[in-house]
């Protein structure tokens, strides 16, 4: 890291035997070398990992679902949470975007702990879940979904009263999430009317108008036909362009192709991490997944 590589020079470039005494800025820049010596990971982590969990632990009156999982998303990536039914892949997404609250463990983004914070006060950091279709609005054109995200971002009210032209500034900006999304052509229809995976790329435009340093997205390809999981999967890698993913997935092929990390739950806890190089050849995840440690870890999704 730049500013660690540079204090470091700096010891070099200035021996211990130099009275630091008459040189306040330098005597404050050798105790931050000292420190960032003593403590290099605590630099590290502020660069590079934005969203980490410390110990989570959920438990269901006694049960525990999310068991002492220790989580780093590094900045820029795809990361991936996958894991066999009834892991706790959902239960810790929902710890996470704040539908649930941790028995103990902690939570922290950018530096920042967020643990007690609510689903509104951490997309205002810029942590989004994306919408569940329930929240796109059947009723309305595509076009006027992905404009009233724009105006929710915008921190306007959708004011039904105003005059249509008052809006119009927006739509530039609509276009241009809906080209982003393939939807261009789908502008003018209904919400109702689009086909299932389309409606997963509208849910995925309205999320990117709130413009999320990190998007979580759960089960982006769940129930899809291969076509539609295909274009969501390119998107999803398309979007990724600029900001950090965390996603909930099933499909070995998705997460195969476009995860930079991934972490294996089994039973609440985190039982493998890294490339999918790495874990798919891991005899815990392969256990994990069909029972035997000599099986492929391809197709083993259930979507
Ligand atoms: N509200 C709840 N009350 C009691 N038990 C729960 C609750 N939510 C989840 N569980 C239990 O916690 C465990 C983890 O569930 P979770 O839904 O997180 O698994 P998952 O990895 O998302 O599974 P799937 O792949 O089937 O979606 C399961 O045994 C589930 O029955
Ligand atoms: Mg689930």
């Amino acid at each position: 890291m730049q500013l660690h590589a540079h204090r470091i020079d700096s010891t070099r470039i200035y021996p211990e035997e130099r009275d630091f005494t008459a040189d306040k800025p330098l005597r404050l820049e050798v105790l931050m070398v000292c420190w960032i010596n003593k403590f290099p990971e605590r630099l590290t982590m502020h660069h590079e990992t934005l969203l980490e969990t410390h110990n989570l632990i959920k438990e269901f009156k006694g049960f525990v679902a999310v068991n002492d999982v220790s989580l780093k998303v590094q900045k820029g990536h795809i990361h991936a949470l996958i894991g066999p039914n009834g892991a706790g892949k959902t239960t810790c997404f929902n710890l996470l975007t704040k539908f649930l609250t941790p028995n103990s463990g902690r939570i922290v983004f950018k530096g920042l702990d967020i643990t007690k914070d609510s689903a509104a006060q951490i997309a205002l950091k810029g942590v989004i879940r994306s919408f569940q279709i329930s929240a796109i609005f059947p009723n309305l054109s595509v076009l006027e979904n992905v404009r009233i995200a724009l105006q929710r971002s915008a921190g306007m009210s959708y004011h039904f009263w105003k005059p249509e032209s008052s809006l119009h500034h927006l739509h530039a900006k609509a276009f241009d999430l809906l080209e982003q999304v393939d939807l261009l052509e789908f502008a003018h229809k209904l919400g109702a009317e689009l086909p299932y995976g389309r409606k997963r790329a509208l849910e995925i435009a309205t999320t990117l108008a709130m413009d999320p340093e990190l998007m979580l997205l759960d089960e982006p390809t769940q129930g899809m036909g291969l076509e539609d999981v295909a274009r969501v999967t390119a998107l999803i890698k398309k979007v990724s362009e600029n900001r950090t993913i965390l996603m909930v997935e099933h499909n070995m092929k998705v997460v195969s192709s476009i995860a930079d990390c991934i972490s294996v739950l089994q039973r609440g806890q985190i039982i493998a991490e890294g490339s999918y190089e790495v874990v798919s050849k891991n005899p815990q995840v392969l256990d994990a997944y069909m029972g035997r440690s000599d099986a492929s870890l391809e197709g083993a999704h259930h979507a």
